[in-house]
């Protein structure tokens, strides 16, 4: 400690018992960490890392520097997290830095807790400055796996890479950092606080959510349908993470559903040692229960809520169709009725919302993978819906993807399809769209913590060889299909709102029949390198639609190996996870 001081807080209206009293900061003396770059996803590390001495003060301490106009000082912020381990530790250490920083107000989940689009929504409701979010999103939770503190902007959205790089440049050279010498504050009381100079407001954490979807959404009209079709059995999983409560709230309190609807839904700071990413590998539960018990409408979201998986029996909907679908439908959803501004998705995501945008003739983005890229957009009221093939899909209500959102919407569209279509469950919406529009088969193959020399090596010898393989015919592996190579390039984009640009966002090939595959190396992988192929195809034949993706695509994945020499260059025969 180098110094203390103390701040009159006389002046200060609110609690009587701080009137006249004085809150000491203390100017605390810490070297600077070298390795606290923060993603578009925030920082995410290891809990042990971040229980380090001054490491999570350092990093807290450097976001609310950076913090752009208005500066930290006088700000409202907007403070929760997945509910993951170690937490509420951080939660009282952001206050107390919070109130150094001249902070004039905090408003914090109850029990520090707030999923990522709960989070979105109270920054714009309540026009804050900004947020911090303790989450490490879909990665494991517990004392041996991962936390994380993000940060995002009065949009409601992730920092930007200027803040970001800002708050980076900090963390290398810093060595101080002021604390307020506070005791805990009990976040478990709802209720508006003095706590030294800083208003801290402690919130529920469900309750303004719900009352926005509630905005957005007919569910009188999903109501009427579960009421009306007692043998629609719908199961949402929680993961353990976040959602639970806002699920229990959404799905048993709003709309009446009974206590086996739900599943893993009370949140855990472990996530009960499970893995809260919604997809078919890491939901296996949900999967076998939907199968199981014949369930028609099965869901999951991720640890900090802003993912997705919509299932049902013996049917997946690829996120790529998810979005598309929802944007088709997007008429019955009572918060689009004025029309739509424009559709996006990002690169490696099929086309199919592509043909929607032309159907309905609104702009359709193609933007690099990660959220951050659709903020924009929606800022300048040209997108109202889009996604990611990563399990991420939303719209302009908040700056985040929205899990539960997502599912609502589903419901939603079923609800209004049941109206003309009695008996409409989510294979027939499916068939329906593929009907209208061909259907887009999709996959995405992905090799986790292989060696980034090998990974690197790779992506070189696939981009060296585009010059050589132009309107070349390859063939694949086991059958005698054939592609010809149409055009070949590596994914730059231009942001049409600010004109930055964003280079080397992934290889692609596409094919003379509109195939194409995509070859990326994953931006959020936290050990080694994680490669993502992604392959897509579109199909008009009808025999088709009902195909399983993976034989639909087969001759194509392995052109792809072929031509990427993945598993010379890697060592690996299979992939990690495909979906
Ligand atoms: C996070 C981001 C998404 C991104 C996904 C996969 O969820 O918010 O925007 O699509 O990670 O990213 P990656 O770089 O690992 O493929
Ligand atoms: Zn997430």
């Amino acid at each position: 400690v180098l110094r203390t001081w103390s701040l009159r807080t006389s002046e200060l209206r609110g609690a009587r018992a701080c009137r006249n009293t004085t809150m000491s900061v203390e100017s605390v003396q810490t070297k600077a960490f070298q390795d606290q770059k923060p993603g578009t996803s925030g920082l995410r590390k290891r809990v042990k890392v971040f229980q380090q001495d001054h490491y999570t003060e350092n990093f807290v301490w450097a976001t609310l520097q950076a913090m752009k106009a208005p500066s930290a000082k006088g700000s409202t912020l907007v403070l929760g997290g997945d509910g993951r381990y170690y937490g509420i530790e951080c939660a009282q250490k952001v206050l107390k830095l919070c109130a150094a920083a001249g902070v004039n107000k905090v408003i914090v989940g109850q029990n520090a807790i707030l999923s990522t689009p709960a989070a979105s929504n109270l920054i714009r409701k309540y026009k804050a400055d900004g947020g911090i979010l303790m989450t490490a999103s879909h990665n494991p939770g517990g004392p041996d796996n991962d936390f994380g503190i993000k940060f995002n902007v009065a949009n409601g959205g992730p920092a930007p890479e200027s803040v970001t790089n800002d708050i980076f440049n900090i963390t290398k050279t810093m060595s101080t950092y002021s604390i307020a010498q506070l005791p805990d504050l009990d976040l478990s009381k709802i209720g508006s606080y003095k706590h030294g100079n800083l208003q801290v407001d402690v919130v529920d954490s469900v309750s303004d959510y719900v009352e926005l979807l509630k905005s957005i959404f007919d569910f009188a009209l999903i109501k009427k349908f579960l009421n009306e079709n007692p043998s629609f059995k719908f199961l949402f999983d929680g993961l353990s993470g976040v959602t639970g409560s806002y699920g229990q709230a959404l799905f048993l309190g709003e709309l009446g559903l009974s206590k086996d609807s739900v599943q893993n839904a009370t949140p855990l700071p472990d996530f009960g040692g499970l893995h809260p990413d919604p997809n078919l590998t890491y939901a296996h539960d949900l999967v076998e229960r939907v199968e199981k018990d014949q369930v028609t409408f099965g869901a999951a979201s991720d640890g900090d809520g802003d993912r997705n998986m919509i299932i049902g029996k013996g049917v997946f909907v690829t996120p790529s169709d998810s979005v598309a679908i929802i944007a088709d439908w997007a008429h019955v959803i009572p918060y689009f009725k004025g029309g739509l501004k424009g559709l996006a998705r990002s690169m490696p995501t099929s086309g199919a919302i592509d043909r929607v945008a032309k159907a309905k003739g609104v702009e359709g983005f193609e933007v690099p993978t990660g959220w951050k890229f659709f903020g924009n957009l929606m800022d300048a009221d040209r997108l109202s819906i889009c996604g990611e093939e990563s399990f991420g899909t939303g719209s302009d209500h908040i700056r985040e993807k929205d899990g539960l959102w997502a599912i609502v919407a589903w419901l939603n569209i079923i609800a209004a399809a049941n109206e003309s279509h009695k008996g409409w469950n989510i294979k027939d919406i499916l068939q329906a769209h593929y009907t209208k529009y061909g259907r887009n088969f999709f996959s995405r193959y992905d090799y986790e913590e292989v060696d980034s020399n090998g990974a690197g090596k790779m992506i070189d010898h696939l981009q060296n060889s585009f010059a050589s393989i132009q309107g070349a015919q390859l063939k694949a592996t086991t059958s005698d299909t054939r592609f010809t190579v149409k055009e070949t390039g590596n994914f730059s984009y231009t942001d049409p709102i600010d004109g930055s640009v964003s280079k080397n966002q992934g290889l692609y090939v596409v094919f003379s029949d509109g195939s194409r595959i995509v070859v990326r190396l994953s931006g959020t992988g936290s050990a080694g390198a994680t490669i993502r192929l992604y392959v897509e195809k579109y199909s008009t034949e009808k025999g088709e639609y009902q195909q399983d993706a993976q034989v639909g695509l087969k001759p194509l994945i392995e052109v792809a190996l072929q031509l990427s020499k993945l598993q010379e260059f890697t060592g690996r025969e299979k992939p990690t996870v495909i979906t």
